[in-house]
């Protein structure tokens, strides 16, 4: 599942500049006897498959044991978690030197789990098949916050939600006209204190628009 995001575009690229780096452990490798079972049928009955505590357990200490001494948070992507936002993909992306991300999956897994991380986290009030979808939203939004990672500091600076909670302002590219729909004039100015200016207040008025939709 993760194959996708991690191999095309920025990410792949900041992990072989050495920025930052993924690792991948599977929940079977853990599995108990010969089936390398996770799962179990759930106490009191009812539908389903439910993940193990214990192997859950062994993959995390696993987890931990490659990461040594950084310090680092066990993050649990689960609906019911705290709803993720920029302000926590920033702290996640300064405070800490390894995250360890746990998928949960759509049938269940023992409540218990819960006891064996740090942070609890929901990436929407919508339930979704499983955690990795979540896990990777988590790696982007906070891989990109990492120094070096996207190309100039600019495009981070004039962004959406890091300029004091500011979106971005509209941007515009070739053609002039499309549709009836033209290019702001001002864009074509030269002018380009009064283009930063134009830019400010777009922004803010973005801003307002947002909060007002939310
Ligand atoms: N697992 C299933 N749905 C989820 C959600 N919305 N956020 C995080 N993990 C989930």
């Amino acid at each position: 599942m993760f194959k996708g995001p991690l191999t095309e575009s920025i990410l792949p690229r900041a992990q072989k500049n050495g920025l930052v780096h993924f690792d991948f452990l599977n929940l079977r490798d853990f599995g108990l006897g010969s089936r390398k079972k996770v799962d179990d049928t759930p106490y009191g009955g009812g539908a389903g498959m439910v993940l193990r505590v214990d192997v859950m357990a062994e993959a995390i200490a696993a987890a931990k044991s490659k990461i040594k001494n950084q310090k680092s948070k066990v993050i649990l992507l689960t609906p019911q978690g705290k709803v993720f936002n920029h302000s926590k993909a920033v702290e996640l992306s300064q405070k800490y030197e390894a995250l360890i991300l746990v998928c949960g999956h759509y049938e269940g897994f023992d409540e218990r789990i819960r006891n064996l991380v740090d942070e609890e986290i929901s990436i929407g009030e919508y339930v979704l098949t499983g955690g990795e979808i979540p896990a990777m939203v988590l790696i982007d939004s906070i891989s990109r916050l990492l120094p070096g990672v996207l190309g100039t500091t600019e495009s981070l600076n004039a962004e959406s939600f890091t300029d004091g909670q500011l979106l971005e302002y509209p941007q515009y590219t070739r053609p002039d006209d499309y549709d009836n729909l033209t290019v702001p004039e001002i864009l074509k100015s030269g002018n380009h204190a009064e283009i930063e200016t134009w830019r400010k207040a777009q922004s803010i008025a973005k801003s307002q628009i947002y909060k007002k939709r939310n």
